[in-house]
């Protein structure tokens, strides 16, 4: 429904169909090492099919005309914001990609209102398992939410905050150049935590989605 966002399509990466990805997007797999490298290619044809799917159109129509807030937008841009063409038109998908521990998370708006965009995150526990984690990414109210936790209830809330923190930082275009100690996620109309069951993760994986609010 436009507007609305779209099933979330999780699964296990796995590479394969190198030909379908674009000249950017391949020049960037090339210079990753073998195990990112498979990552990358994965999420890469998982999110080209799953826009092909939603437009009814075949995926390999498609080229890339990805967004960066630094650099610009085309089909030579390898990162930044996700986004298609088709015959060099821009196709009316709001996309966003997240990857972690085997798993790619996709998110989409199919026709979007003008200005209305998406972003999803996906994050594993384990990988929250560091001191300083608290003091360079969480806010004040953040940390002081955190207090009391300790084992794995800490190291959950902590991906459930940093998922719900990048679904925002992708949802506005930001990403990391805003210090996401400066960006409370704890209370945000736009942003929801994904059940586990809800997006077919495994039930230790945190992930979080953010829709912005149609321009009135
Ligand atoms: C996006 C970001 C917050 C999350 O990264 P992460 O947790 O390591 O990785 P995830 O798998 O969850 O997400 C990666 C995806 O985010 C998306 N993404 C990257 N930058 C984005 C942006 N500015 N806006 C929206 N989505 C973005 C891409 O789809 C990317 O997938 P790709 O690796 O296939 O290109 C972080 O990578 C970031 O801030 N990147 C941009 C930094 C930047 O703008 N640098 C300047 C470049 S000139």
């Amino acid at each position: 429904m436009p507007g609305e966002p779209e099933g979330f399509i999780t699964g296990p990466t796995a590479a394969g169909g190198l030909s379908l990805l674009g000249p950017a997007e391949l020049e960037r797999a090339a210079a990753l090492a073998p195990g990112p490298r498979a990552g990358f290619v994965a999420g890469r044809l998982a999110l080209r099919r799953f826009a092909a799917e939603l437009l009814d159109v075949p995926a390999s129509d498609l080229t890339t005309n990805f967004s960066c807030p630094r650099c610009g937008t085309g089909p030579e841009r390898s990162h930044g914001r996700p986004g298609y063409a088709l015959q060099g038109v821009p196709v009316p998908l709001a996309l966003s990609l997240s990857r972690s521990s085997g798993w790619v998370l996709l998110g989409a708006v199919v026709e979007p209102p003008a200005g209305v965009t998406i972003g999803v995150d996906l994050e594993d526990p384990a990988r929250l398992d560091f001191d300083g984690f608290d003091g360079v990414a969480l806010t004040r109210a953040e940390r002081e939410a955190l207090a009391g936790l300790s084992g794995p209830a800490l190291l959950h809330e902590r991906a459930r905050l940093w998922a719900r923190k990048e679904a925002w930082l992708k949802m506005t275009g930001r990403g990391l150049t805003a210090a996401p100690d400066t960006v409370d996620v704890l209370h945000r109309a736009e942003l929801r935590d994904l059940a586990p069951g809800e997006a077919g993760l495994p039930r230790d994986l945190r992930a979080a989605v953010a829709l912005s609010a149609s321009p009135s």
